[in-house]
């Protein structure tokens, strides 16, 4: 018998080192016993490194990857089980699903994938200190296989400026900006407490991931609001979710802005190359670019499930959406609201958003007073407007106003002209008045026309959805 003893864990380099010598020496899988580091020798006379490279199909590749990090103990035995049989004449054996082996270790692999987008999922990182007065990310999680150092490259790739530790029951990672280090199991109370927010991220994460697709639908689906009572949190837990993605997008403009100042031009430099492959590459990009006014607090995305029914478009966010980092929640955004509902439509479940991103305004004394953006900028942002719609994908895009149009064609339209269907950039569209020029009309009876004209224009949008199916 040979005895193989392997670290605890995922220990992948062990396992392929180990298969090599194995392979080498013609050994059946019944005469070898994997069994943890210290407990046995390992392959009495023969240096591993000695042992040529085994030839495996791709596809096994990949399963071994994600079968070591599972928790149960057998998987080494599994696996070589699997390597034997393709070794010895069956080299497309994983096409075989049948086979008990291969529904086995693929189970396995979908267990430990499930664990692995969890993981990425629902880490949620506290700020703490360092006694250095380092600030530094803590999270505390729970993993079902060892999955920890699987999912270092992950982390390390979306918050590489900034220095953050996850802590799990079965090993640690640490990162500095600069190195990343693998360290020995925590325990809980080793982590910061959780917050009020713990909840309120759960949900959001579970069912958006993505910052820039909040579903509050399907985060009632997951919980649904009968059981909100008997939860502590619950009177905050609307609040919580609304904040939700402002914290998400806070901590990423961070990571950007960290990003940024290490290294100014490559950071976003290289994105821009490329292009934003997703929303939220789009919205890191969004994010980090300069205000039109120097000194503003941030850039507002656009908010809402992906692949709507109806995405409007609005010129660009206001005081009280730039402080609160949330599109068409002001004194518009409620009219707009007001609107919407008595048309029948569910904001909820429709896409917002700005054909600029950032307010630009006059400071006058401590307020802010809205500045109308020119044609020249309004075009700078439309390439981005053209990307977030092709990432969000709704069925209609509905222009209020004429800074949108001009964002969502690139030339100039009387809105009072082309009010009513209209086609977008080769999209459907539908083109109506901006909310706050209803709120500019100083006669009364003239406002309550105009009012109820866009209220229409909703109702109409409401029966093109319907009518489109
Ligand atoms: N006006 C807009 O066009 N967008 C907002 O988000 C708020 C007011």
């Amino acid at each position: 018998m040979i005895g193989v003893p392997l670290r605890e864990g995922a220990d992948i380099d062990g396992f392929r080192a180990a298969v090599r010598m194995l392979a080498a020496r013609k050994a059946p899988p019944d005469s070898v016993s994997w069994c943890p580091a210290g407990e046995s020798d390992l392959f009495g006379e023969a240096p591993v490194e000695t042992a040529p490279p085994v030839g495996l199909p791709r596809a096994l590749g990949e399963l071994i990857r994600l079968v070591v990090c599972h928790s149960e103990r057998e998987r080494y035995a599994l696996l070589y089980a699997a390597i034997w049989r393709v070794l010895n004449g069956e080299r497309a054996l994983l096409e075989i699903q049948s086979d008990p082996l291969v529904h086995r270790l693929e189970t396995m692999a979908k267990s430990v994938r499930r664990d692995l987008h969890k993981m990425h999922a629902f880490v949620r990182f506290r700020e703490t200190h360092d006694p250095d007065g380092t600030e530094r990310f803590v999270a505390w999680f729970e993993p079902q296989h060892f999955i920890v150092e699987a999912t270092a490259g992950f982390f390390v790739e979306r918050f590489r400026s900034l220095v953050w530790s996850i802590l799990t029951p079965v090993g640690s990672l640490h990162w500095d900006r600069a190195n990343l280090t693998v360290g020995p199991p925590a325990q809980r109370c080793d982590a910061p407490e959780p917050d009020a927010f713990e909840e309120a991220w759960r949900c959001y994460y579970e069912n958006v991931f993505n910052p820039a697709r909040l579903n509050p639908r399907a985060m009632r689906q997951h919980m649904p609001e009968k059981y909100w009572r008997n939860l502590p949190e619950a009177t905050s837990i609307a609040g919580l979710v609304q904040q939700a993605p402002a914290r998400a997008r806070e901590m990423m403009a961070r990571e950007v802005a960290e990003r940024q100042k290490r290294d100014p031009l490559k950071a976003v430099a290289a994105m821009a190359e490329q292009g934003p492959q997703t929303l939220e590459e789009l919205n890191r990009l969004i994010a980090a670019s300069e205000p039109l006014t120097p000194g503003a607090n941030r850039a507002v995305l656009g908010e809402g499930p992906m692949e709507p029914d109806v995405a409007f478009v609005g010129e660009q966010p206001g005081d009280q959406e730039e402080r609160e980092g949330r599109p068409f929640i002001g004194p518009a955004g409620q009219l707009f609201d007001k609107a919407l509902a008595e048309a029948g439509i569910d904001r909820r479940r429709v896409y917002v958003t700005n054909a600029v991103k950032h307010f630009k305004y006059e400071p006058r004394g401590k307020k802010r007073l809205h500045k109308r953006p020119n044609p020249g900028e309004v075009k700078r942002y439309r390439w981005w407007l053209q990307r977030e719609l092709s990432f969000v994908r709704p069925k209609l895009i509905v222009a209020m106003g004429g800074t949108a149009l001009l964002g969502l064609t690139g030339k100039p339209h009387s809105v009072l002209k082309v009010r009513g269907p209209i086609e977008l950039d080769g999209r459907a569209g539908y083109a109506t008045v901006h909310p706050s020029y209803l709120l500019r009309l100083a006669d009364e009876p003239a406002k309550r026309e105009a009012y109820d004209a866009f209220r229409d224009d909703l109702v109409a949008v409401r029966r093109l959805i319907a009518a489109n199916g």
